[in-house]
């Protein structure tokens, strides 16, 4: 399902990139109420890792992802995942390349409330043009893997914030995408069912040709990473992976 895109052919370290964006800038708004989200911001993720994205509040870190994920148009730099240049497509290739290589978890888990939860997981698969019985299927599998089997019929209001949660992370990994972005998704999770949901997702990083970023705060997470990329003010400050990155996982413990 997921064999649309084309290995770069150019340079065989290139195409072990999942994502490489250089020198992204991106600003809101005009004259006083101006903000540079992005000053230039400069980050790789490759395939096969499950890749943190670390840093204050406001620092850039959602402006940055939603430029990746093809959901945000951006000023200046350029954005590739895949191999393939996000730069200079027209708007629409670039929701057709989402709809096909990206799950994304919104920090606002922007489940629809009018569907009920198998119905909610199916629209990435339906999106890109599966039918209504296999896409129903694999929701329900996807919710039981997420633990919430029996729930199909619920609505997302008739379930607790990390119930929430869980069905917009089933609803992001349906369709096999090669990438996942979670901006904080085990934020409203307990204990044990934030293990199980990084157990999915370091699953769904390590498959051949994917990966998995995630924006965090929660130092339980750190130690699944295999990078941590720390932002600052609009910008990339440190990649840290070896043994960089054993130290700040075990400074946060
Ligand atoms: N849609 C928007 N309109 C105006 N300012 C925004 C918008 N989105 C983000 N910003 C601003 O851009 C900066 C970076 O925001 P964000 O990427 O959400 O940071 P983070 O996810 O690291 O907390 C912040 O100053 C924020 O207020
Ligand atoms: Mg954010």
């Amino acid at each position: 399902m997921n064999t649309e895109i084309k290995q770069s052919p150019s340079n065989g370290s290139m195409s072990e990139l999942a994502i490489d964006a250089r020198s992204v800038v991106k600003a809101f708004g005009v004259g006083d109420a101006r903000t540079v989200a992005l000053k230039g911001a400069s980050f790789s993720a490759r395939q096969g890792e499950l890749h943190l994205v670390v840093g204050p509040s406001g620092c850039g870190k959602t402006t940055l992802l939603s430029v990746v994920a093809g959901t945000l148009d951006w000023d200046e730099g350029k954005v590739e995942v895949f191999g393939t240049g996000l730069d200079g497509m027209r708007r629409s290739a670039i929701t057709d390349f989402r709809r096909r290589n990206v799950g994304f978890i919104f920090q606002q888990f922007n489940l629809i409330p009018t569907l009920n939860l198998i119905e909610n997981i199916s629209v990435p698969l339906l999106l890109n043009g599966a039918g209504r019985r296999i896409s129903e299927e694999k929701a329900a599998e996807l919710l039981k893997r997420v633990g919430l089997a029996g729930k199909e019929t619920k609505r997302p209001t008739q379930l607790s914030g990390g119930q929430q949660q869980r069905v917009a992370i089933a609803r992001a990994l349906v369709h096999e995408p090669r990438l996942v972005i979670c901006d904080e998704p085990t934020s409203a999770l307990d204990s044990e069912t934030g293990h199980q949901i990084m157990d999915l997702l370091t699953t769904a990083a390590r498959a051949p040709g994917r990966c998995v970023v995630i924006v965090t705060h929660d130092p339980r997470v750190y130690g699944y990473a295999d990078r941590i990329t720390q932002m600052e003010d609009g910008r990339v400050k440190a990649v840290l992976d070896g043994e960089p990155l054993q130290r700040f996982v075990q400074s946060t413990h």
